[in-house]
């Protein structure tokens, strides 16, 4: 049984962080085999226990949940950086034809692969993630989550309109496609199925309801889409659908509001829709380092709170510019302070880490599952180097307490602070 000594963060029930400068995590098998967290807490008060067993020691290094990512765009990964004039031209030009190629599996096979990689290198253990609109990609992904062990949702992308050749699917087909890829893939190992209409825009109505019946018939399977991110999207979407009552209004006429429902961005919202989201259960993906570089608008935390819906962290890669969780967290912040559209706030580091780990499995309905390391959760966790870079290591000596800890890994962190990423048996990464 692995047994740990190192510095242990964790969270607690209500989103305060737990941290022991002297920690002990051990590692179990449950009765599935799967390995979960069998204790976690001071090294002083678990250490007896676990005297027989051998000790991983990791001195100056801090062990961590995994982090999760609620929204990522698996086809995008080589449209990072793209530049344009905002959303729209932005998927006309790059996206829709780049997503074209995925068709092919064995292309949608090495861009897998990579993605995989490259969450993992980051620490990420935990993604719900778009495929494209052709079955091959999804195939592809979860094939290669699944050789990797990982916790991993994804679906095939409903368009069946206002989009190219290349990417926009067949009503009927897309529909059966969906319903087929379900029965194969949803709960296999650690997979997740998620349907995914695109947006409300590039669906028909015949498209969107019958998105609806199947998550109707599915409830534990994810929806996943994108909503209120930009204004002239906005405006698309309400010319389409004018008998709904927002732009959000379209996805509850259409059944696609309920718990496990991940809308990405939920920027340019009223208090209706904020209350729609928190009650149906709905959640946001909030996404700022996409926000801030497709110049989409910025999340209003107080307004999410205020009315109280749930939210966490994610990269939307590749309208988002980076992989890293700690790139996401600090945009993440800069996207609170802001105050001349909404009110500015200082979210604070114990708040943007919980939004990227147990409190973005809260929102995907995987609390104590995933995100963190309390006794029974799937033992999914990082090596933090806080030392990384000579500036890091001069700014986390210097921290007087845990916020300013964590305040210095989110501000000057990256992938070089992830020593290693372990999950559930599988290792990846440079030993410890
Ligand atoms: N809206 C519809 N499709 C997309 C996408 O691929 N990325 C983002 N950021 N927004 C979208
Ligand atoms: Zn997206």
């Amino acid at each position: 049984m692995p047994v740990y000594r190192s510095a242990l963060l964790r969270f607690a029930d209500d989103g305060c962080a737990l941290y022991d400068e002297d920690g002990l995590l051990a590692i179990g098998p449950d009765a599935q085999g799967r390995q979960r967290v069998l204790a976690a807490g001071a090294w002083q008060a678990l250490s007896p226990q676990y005297a027989h067993e051998p000790v991983t020691h990791l001195p100056g290094r801090i062990l961590a949940p995994g982090f999760v990512d609620m929204h990522i765009h698996f086809p995008q990964t080589d449209v990072i950086g793209s530049p344009a004039d905002g959303l729209l031209p932005w998927l006309e030009n790059y996206t829709f034809p780049h997503e074209s190629r995925f068709v092919e599996s064995e292309y949608s096979g090495q861009v897998a692969q990579f993605f995989i990689e490259e969450l993992l290198r980051n620490g990420v253990t935990t993604a719900l993630a778009f495929s494209t609109s052709h079955p091959a990609s999804v195939d592809a992904l979860f094939t290669e989550a699944q050789r990797q062990q990982m916790r991993l949702i994804t679906g095939k992308v409903l368009q069946d309109r206002h989009s190219p050749d290349g990417v926009r699917d067949d009503t009927e087909q897309s529909l059966i496609d969906t319903d087929a890829l379900i029965q194969r893939w949803h709960g296999v190992d650690r997979l997740g199925y998620a349907i995914t209409p695109r947006f409300a825009p590039t669906s028909t109505h015949e498209q969107l309801r019958g998105a609806g019946e199947l998550a109707a018939r599915y409830p534990d399977v994810w929806i996943q889409s994108h909503v209120a991110e930009n204004r002239d999207e906005i405006r698309w979407a309400r010319e389409l659908f004018p008998a709904a009552r927002s732009y959000l209004g379209v996805y509850d006429d259409f059944g696609l509001m309920r718990e496990r429902a991940v809308y990405a961005h939920c920027i340019h919202f009223d208090d209706d829709d904020r209350a729609l989201m928190r009650d149906t259960g709905a959640v946001a993906a909030v996404s700022p380092t996409s926000n801030l570089f497709l110049g989409s608008g910025f999340f209003d935390y107080a307004g999410a709170d205020r009315v109280g819906f749930g939210y966490g962290l994610a990269s939307d890669v590749g309208g988002g510019t980076s992989f890293s969780p700690f790139h996401t967290m600090l945009a993440a912040y800069y996207v609170g302070r802001e105050g001349q559209t909404k009110q500015g706030l200082s979210l604070s580091p114990q708040r943007l880490w919980w939004q990227h780990t147990a409190g973005a499995a809260k929102a995907l309905g995987l609390a104590g599952v995933v995100g963190n390391l309390q006794p029974g959760c799937e033992a999914d966790f990082v090596v933090l180097n806080p030392e990384a870079t000579p500036l890091l290591a001069r700014k986390t000596r210097q921290a007087r307490n845990l916020d300013e800890l964590l305040f210095a890994l989110i501000v000057l962190g990256d992938d070089r602070v992830v020593q290693e990423t372990v999950i559930s048996q599988a290792k990846y990464g440079s030993s410890a």
